[in-house]
């Protein structure tokens, strides 16, 4: 029995996934089983050029008429956003049709609500594609790793940053002419905020910190820095004290609670996560049974993205014609045990340029001292009227070491405190 796949959306992702379920069909019955016919494609505009070929009356502009349309018995959304995306995925899930989409925002900003129509319609939801594009991360978690008690996940999932910091950090460019670099190599959008700010990674720590803890933290609670204001001093001090910068999404699992954020961080050299270069992206998973688990590869892509998509349909497919109802993948705790950003354990790396006279050393020691932060190293750079003083802190409270770096920035002895990054290591 065919299964009659509708599909909203129809651009990078879309085009590229209409056209391998049309030219891969017979290639993915004989794999599968499954007669998966593409039954409606709705784009905003019809007559926009297309990289596949379908009948008539397929191609549409109606996007929220596919919940209802009888031929229709499975719904992929690909148009992104939070506005018709919604009400489609809404309207399918409410109508009792499998959705599979690779919107992170979309799950990001309202995902209980959609898990819960799923339930209650008893139909999946799947969005493998919505975190790290091609790579399986979503399944492993809900999954393979239904049984670990995760305990952290650190992620490079945002391609574009990740490529401007390792040209940064190979090339010694700087900032701007990495992201120029970046720009030209269609790796960033001419407008590249939601990248650079590190809020397309808030969504995807949301949805990581969701599935592996059962706490669903709203997008707008994820504390996010981004990466525009890294120097390219700073990758190259991080180098020289063993490290390399990377932009992080962490989900974490603390004493007090739940923990997703975004921002850059300092990672060891020896960290898997330190080798994942260009725009590639890499989930590194850490549990107290399974032991450590990466998971790299593309990020986004057409073709990597619909690899992604196509196996949540194929599954959903599975499902639907199992003719069961299907029970849901994830339970989100009723208590909302989400971490204060300030208790959370970190540890800094703080560029400080300061006179080079005697005491200056023991002041910046005593103000990290008053606020109960411990030094694990301290090197310095330069003489004269100026030098630069790079510490490393060992693990205290966030706030405590922000508290700690606010005062130094007030002593007469520091002109400038130059960076502030957290370094992200196992070590104390
Ligand atoms: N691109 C990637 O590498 C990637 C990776 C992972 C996840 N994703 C996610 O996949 C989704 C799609 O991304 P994309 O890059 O493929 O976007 P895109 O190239 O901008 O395509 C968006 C599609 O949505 C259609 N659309 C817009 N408004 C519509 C409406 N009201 N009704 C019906 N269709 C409408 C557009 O129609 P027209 O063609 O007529 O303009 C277009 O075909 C997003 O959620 C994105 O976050 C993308």
């Amino acid at each position: 029995m065919a299964v009659g796949i509708g599909i909203v959306g129809a651009g990078t992702v879309g085009g590229t996934l209409v056209r391998r379920l049309i030219d891969e069909h017979d290639a993915l019955e004989a794999k599968t089983g499954l007669d998966l016919e593409v039954r409606r494609v709705a784009v905003n505009d019809v007559a926009k050029e297309r990289p596949f070929t379908v009948p008539d009356g397929v191609l549409t502009g109606r996007a929220l008429d596919l919940a209802d349309d009888p031929s229709v018995d499975l719904v992929v959304e690909v148009m992104g956003g939070t506005g018709v995306a919604a009400e489609v995925v809404m309207g399918a899930l409410r109508a009792g049709k499998p959705v599979v989409t690779a919107n992170k925002e979309l799950v990001a900003a309202r995902g209980p609500e959609l898990f819960d129509a799923a339930a209650a319609s008893g139909v999946s939801l799947l969005f493998e594609a919505a975190v790290g594009g091609g790579i399986p991360i979503i399944r492993p978690l809900w999954e393979t790793l239904a049984g670990e008690q995760v305990r952290r996940i650190l992620g490079i999932v945002n391609g574009t940053t990740n490529y401007i910091l390792t040209r940064m950090s190979e090339d010694g460019a700087s900032y701007a002419d990495a992201l120029a670099a970046a720009q030209r190599l269609g790796y960033a959008e001419p407008d590249p905020s939601a990248d650079v700010s590190g809020a397309d990674a808030t969504s995807k720590a949301a949805i990581l910190a969701g599935l592996a803890f059962g706490t669903w933290i709203e997008t707008a609670a994820v504390h996010r820095e981004g990466i525009e204001g890294i120097a390219r001093a700073d990758v190259a001090f991080a180098a020289e004290l063993g490290y390399v910068v990377k932009l992080l999404a962490v989900a974490e699992r603390t004493g007090g609670g739940v923990s997703a954020r975004v921002h850059p961080a300092l990672v060891p050299l020896h960290h898997p996560l330190a080798g994942i270069r260009g725009a590639t992206n890499a989930v590194f998973v850490e549990g107290p049974s399974v032991g450590e688990l990466l998971f790299a590869g593309p990020g986004a892509g057409a073709g990597p993205t619909a690899t992604a998509v196509l196996g949540d349909v194929v599954d959903a497919a599975r499902e639907l014609l199992a003719g069961a109802q299907v029970a849901p993948r994830i339970r989100l705790a009723a208590a909302s045990g989400v971490a204060d950003f300030g208790a959370i354990p970190t540890k800094w790396y703080v560029r400080l340029e300061v006179a080079d006279r005697p005491g200056v050393l023991a002041a910046v020691a005593a103000a990290f001292g008053d606020h109960g932060v411990s030094i694990k190293s301290v090197r310095q750079e330069g003489r004269g009227d100026r030098a630069t003083l790079l510490v490393v802190t060992h693990r205290a409270a966030e706030a405590d070491q922000q508290a700690a770096v606010a005062a130094i920035g007030n002593l007469d002895v520091v002109a400038e405190v130059g960076a502030a990054l957290r370094v992200e290591s196992d070590e104390p």
